[in-house]
């Protein structure tokens, strides 16, 4: 009764130390402190003197000591245990516990101290495979149970349990990290258009955190032949690269080329069909892995990202192509919009180059419309000299077409692909003039916050065009003279002088000349911008343009607003001819414009235009075409229309003329350029 008492006890005692051990166990993730709990466990409830925890060594078919009690040191490093030697090696081997109750007849036994008798092994697994062995042993014989194998074998598989958790932990950990640091890489470079700044970028990393020695990006040299060669290399020497020449189906390289599959190699010094291109000397002694995965756009393969890791097993060689594959996709995706890029910024240099000659074709000599004899002669003269240097001065009136003649002169000299630039000098506050034209340097003065550059500056290589020059202020005038006497200026602040190319345009509709005579404009720089003279007749000095001016105006600004209106009616030309243009062609296009908004039909009339042109007194053209439009049209004066008009014509022609010469008769016949006679017998019919 009492031995059955004493029994039961103890059971209890050594469950309660299971669940003990188990609750413990459970609580920890680290491998070495939970062995070490396990070994101590399992030595208080088995009651074992010394005991040992072995794992299989990786690259060998040796078990290696990973934890012991109650052994020297030298003894255990100067132990080897091969698998399937001694009975700790059986039990690896076959994977069943064992107990030896009296080692002295265990032919297998190898003693590790000499008073062990008896001896307990029970294999540990992971994840479904042995990973190592447990024993304790005894200085006693017959020292271990049956029962407490049992309770071993239990407590066993539950670290196995942990050694998985803790196993997939730090797997779930590294691939969390890998994550993150995939995520790290490939937002860092979101922006980032730089090929060798992005491979780079991604081999530090991944040397930092993923165990790569070296790398290298093959790409197609020429894929009519097949070759592809290295284009950015990591811990790659120049003349390593060079070497590194690839043919499709040639090597690891071009095998994945051929096959579009990525490749890994355990050990590349194992690897036969690595060709070494290019001569990497490499330590035969250190095993390394490979892995070259293709690069793809649109699942054509157009090269290789291929890398070189510190060695690894099938297993993390299999995820660490995972990655590459991910990294290889990113890097395809960044040179296939590079590639876009390019070819967008060569689309675009080519719509410059085609909006460059759209800007000729607007300013070209075609769009300046006239064939008055005067402008005739201009066009031949600006023709004659817009491919030279000579600074030219034009002259006219507001509205005339100076500005568009200089940007003529400029698109058809040879400085057309350079700047033009124009200022105009009289819509500048004095006070800012200067430093728009010559420009300053930073702290030039308050406010002057950057550099800012001057029109001089600016139009460098180009032209310059001085628009309404007659209103500079005289101080400016001498500095303009030295700037294009000198071919440099200097800006507000600088002490350097700065070299200028320019050609030099001026306009004014000012009398520059008479204020030359009067003292107020300098006749040293008016002799230097007036090489050539060029003078634009006033529009009421050239009516015969005004109708294909005004045509060309309707057609202008009926395309812009797609409108149908073609041209102008009879009357309405007629009002435009007549009309004094103060504003000259500026006045007439606008006039143009607003009357092809407001036509309803295709015929721009009068009453499209606006009323002050119709007023003007000198139009009498107007109210008789009026006037005589409402009799022809009017039946009461069917048969005797010619005399009707005429008479009234005639009549009112006398009296005016009387009028103005005070009835003298004589004067006013001879002023009329009819008889005397005449003149009374036409009195005396109209009674006047
Ligand atoms: N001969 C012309 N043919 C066509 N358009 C002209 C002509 N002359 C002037 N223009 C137009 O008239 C407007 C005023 O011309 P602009 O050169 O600015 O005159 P300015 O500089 O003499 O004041 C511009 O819209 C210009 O295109
Ligand atoms: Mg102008």
């Amino acid at each position: 009764m009492e031995e059955r008492i004493k029994n039961l006890e103890e059971k209890v005692k050594k469950l309660e130390t299971i669940q003990y051990l188990t609750l413990l166990l459970n609580k920890s993730d680290n491998l070495k402190e939970i062995l070490d709990l396990f070994l101590d466990k399992c030595i208080e409830f088995t009651g074992a003197d010394t005991g040992s925890i072995m794992f299989k060594d990786e690259d060998s078919d040796e078990l290696n000591f990973v934890n012991y009690r109650g052994f020297k040191k030298e003894k255990i490093d100067s132990i080897k245990i091969k698998i399937g030697e001694g009975l700790t090696g059986v039990v690896f081997k076959e994977g069943v516990p064992k107990i030896v109750n009296d080692v002295s007849l265990n032919p297998f036994y190898i003693p590790l101290r000499e008073d062990i008798q008896s001896e307990v092994v029970v294999p540990l697994f992971c994840d479904n495979k042995i990973i190592g062995v447990l024993s304790l042993d005894s200085k006693k014989k017959d020292a271990f149970k049956e029962e407490d194998l049992q309770i071993l074998i239990t407590i066993s598989n539950f670290v196995s349990l942990i050694l998985n958790k803790i196993e997939l932990y730090s797997e779930l950990e590294d691939k969390i990290k890998l994550k993150d640091l995939l995520i790290d890489l490939i937002s860092s470079l979101e922006k980032s258009f730089e090929l060798d700044d992005i491979f780079d970028f991604i081999m530090k990393k991944m040397s930092e955190n993923f165990g790569i020695a070296r790398g290298m990006l093959v790409t197609f040299e020429n894929e009519e032949f097949n070759v592809l060669s290295v284009k950015k290399a990591f811990n790659i020497s120049e003349d390593e690269m060079q070497r590194g020449i690839y043919k499709v189906g040639e090597g690891i390289v071009g095998r994945v080329v051929k096959t579009g599959k990525p490749i890994s190699i355990k050990n590349l010094h194992e690897e036969k069909e690595f060709l070494n291109r290019m001569q990497i000397k490499r330590s035969k002694n250190i095993p390394i892995s490979f892995i070259a995965v293709p690069l793809k756009i649109e699942g054509v393969v157009i090269g290789v990202l291929a890398v070189e890791k510190k060695f690894e097993d099938e297993k993390t060689l299999k995820e660490s192509e995972e990655i590459l594959v991910i990294l290889s996709n990113f890097i395809a995706g960044k040179i296939r919009n590079i590639n876009f890029l390019i070819k967008e910024r060569e689309n675009l240099i080519e719509e410059n180059v085609t909006l460059k000659q759209e800007l000729y074709k607007n300013y070209s000599f075609n769009n300046i419309i006239g064939k008055n004899k005067k402008m005739m002669d201009i066009f031949k003269l600006v023709q004659s000299v817009a491919d030279s240097m000579a600074s030219i001065l034009i002259l006219g009136e507001s509205g005339t077409g100076k500005e568009l003649i200089a940007k003529a002169i400029h698109y058809a000299s040879s400085r057309r692909d350079g700047p033009f630039v124009s200022i105009n000098c009289a819509s500048i506050p004095e006070t800012l003039l200067e430093s728009e034209l010559f420009g300053y340097k930073k702290g030039a003065f308050t406010g002057a916050a950057t550099d800012k550059k001057g029109k001089f500056q600016l139009a460098n290589g180009g032209t310059l065009f001085l628009d309404e020059i007659g209103d500079m202020p005289l101080y400016l005038q001498a500095k303009i003279l030295r700037a294009l006497q000198e071919k440099e200026i200097e800006p507000l602040g600088s002490e350097t002088k700065v070299k200028i190319d320019i050609r030099l345009i001026s306009a004014t509709n000012k009398p520059i000349d008479l204020w030359v005579k009067e003292g107020k404009f300098r006749e040293d720089l008016f002799y230097r911008i007036n090489v050539i003279e060029i003078k634009l007749p006033p529009l009421r000095e050239r009516k015969d343009d005004i109708p294909i001016l005004a045509n060309y105006f309707v057609k202008k600004y009926a395309e812009k607003n797609n409108r149908k209106v073609r041209g102008f009616s009879e009357e309405a030309l007629l009002i435009l001819q007549n009309y004094k243009w103060p504003g000259n062609v500026r006045e007439l296009e606008n006039i143009v414009e607003r009357a092809v908004l407001l036509c309803e039909g295709s015929e721009i009339g009068i009453e499209d235009l606006p009323d002050y042109l119709r007023t003007e007194e000198d139009l009498p053209e107007l109210h008789i075409s009026k006037w005589i439009e409402k009799i022809v049209n009017n039946p009461t004066y069917e048969n005797r229309v010619y005399d009707f008009i005429i008479e009234n014509i005639e009549k009112e022609l006398i009296s005016k003329a009387l009028l103005k010469f005070d009835r003298n008769q004589l004067q006013t016949s001879d002023f009329l350029g009819i008889n005397r006679n005449t003149l009374r017998s036409k009195i005396e019919k109209y009674g006047i």
